[in-house]
């Protein structure tokens, strides 16, 4: 893979933005190419050349996408691009206290993106605000675990 990996950050208060610089450090320890992206500019173009992505984004309103996500997921919604050629990870950020709407936004995501054709690698991360872990904890341990699987086909 000639890109490096690219880490789409979709935040409210800072928290998804926190594991995305975790998820990049153990990456980049690995041996990995690997950048950070807020999503505030963003739109479906970022996606155009394929490769491989890891998509942070917390929930918030009633299951919403955080809006500097907005962009990037509505043109995902309208453009339909074909995204065969993206694979992706997916770590989502939620609370569980928002029972009927937990880490909707993530699976807001990673319903367009396989829907647009995308391959999801891994499961996803879902990260409970009121576990009592705090969310780069968990992302450090589950991007370990997402780069044996993607380690054979990124930056190869
Ligand atoms: C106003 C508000 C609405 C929220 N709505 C939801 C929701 O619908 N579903 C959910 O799972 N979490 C919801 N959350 C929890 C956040 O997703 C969670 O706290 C997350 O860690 C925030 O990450 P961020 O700082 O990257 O935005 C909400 C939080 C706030 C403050």
């Amino acid at each position: 893979m000639s890109q490096p990996i690219r880490i789409l950050v979709g935040t409210t208060t800072g928290n998804t933005q926190y594991v995305a610089e975790e998820a990049h450090f153990t990456l980049v320890q690995a041996g990995l190419a690997a950048e950070v992206h807020p999503m505030d500019e963003l739109n479906a173009t970022i996606f155009a050349n394929g490769g491989l992505f890891l998509v942070c984004v917390s929930t918030y309103g009633y299951g919403d996408v955080p809006a500097n996500a907005k962009q990037l997921y509505e043109s995902m919604v309208k453009e339909r691009p074909d995204l065969s050629a993206v694979q992706y990870g997916l770590i989502s950020l939620g609370d569980s206290s928002h029972a009927q709407t937990y880490c909707f936004a993530g699976r807001r995501f990673d319903q367009i993106l396989t829907k647009l054709g995308a391959m999801r690698v891994g499961e996803i991360l879902n990260h409970d605000a009121s576990s009592g872990v705090m969310p780069e904890e968990a992302a450090a341990g589950w991007t370990a675990d997402w780069l044996a699987l993607v380690g054979t086909r990124a930056n190869a």
